[in-house]
């Protein structure tokens, strides 16, 4: 799967948010170094602190199932199921991410799947805390 696919599969991702509250949905489709795909939604709660947002899904989902390695993930979201800017992981998400990627792990925003940025892992969050750091 090239990155306009996961792309796509992030907006397929999106189709299943579960965002009653804020009305804000997002998906995720997450890549292994192996190339299987792991989707991940938004699924907020009435007592809002529960909410997961759809990367950490992706994520939780992947190592839920052993997975360790991966390459790269597309995100999308908007208001209303509407993609109309690039959206950006949150702080948490990009925690999560520094857990098992190298800086070198991509993360794809997206608007459609013609129209993408990708960052690394190190530009998205610089000067991260990792597992290495209390290892080391
Ligand atoms: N959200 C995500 O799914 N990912 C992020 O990185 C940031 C925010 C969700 C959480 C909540 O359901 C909605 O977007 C509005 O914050």
């Amino acid at each position: 799967m090239n990155r306009e696919e996961l792309v796509r599969s992030a907006f397929a991702a999106m189709q299943n948010a579960y965002a009653p509250y804020s009305g804000y949905t997002v998906g995720a489709a997450l890549m292994t170094r192996s190339g299987k795909v792991y989707l991940g939604c938004n699924i907020e709660n009435a007592a809002y602190g529960p909410t997961n947002c759809a990367e950490r899904t992706a994520f939780f989902k992947a190592v839920s199932e052993g997975e360790r390695e991966f390459s790269m993930i597309a995100v999308v979201g908007g208001k209303g199921g509407k993609v109309n800017s690039l959206f950006v992981p949150c702080g948490v998400c990009r925690q999560v991410m520094a857990e098992f990627c190298d800086g070198d792990f991509e993360i794809i925003v997206a608007e459609n799947e013609k129209n993408y940025k990708i960052f690394t892992l190190s530009e998205m969050l610089p000067m991260g805390f990792s597992p290495k750091n209390i290892t080391e």
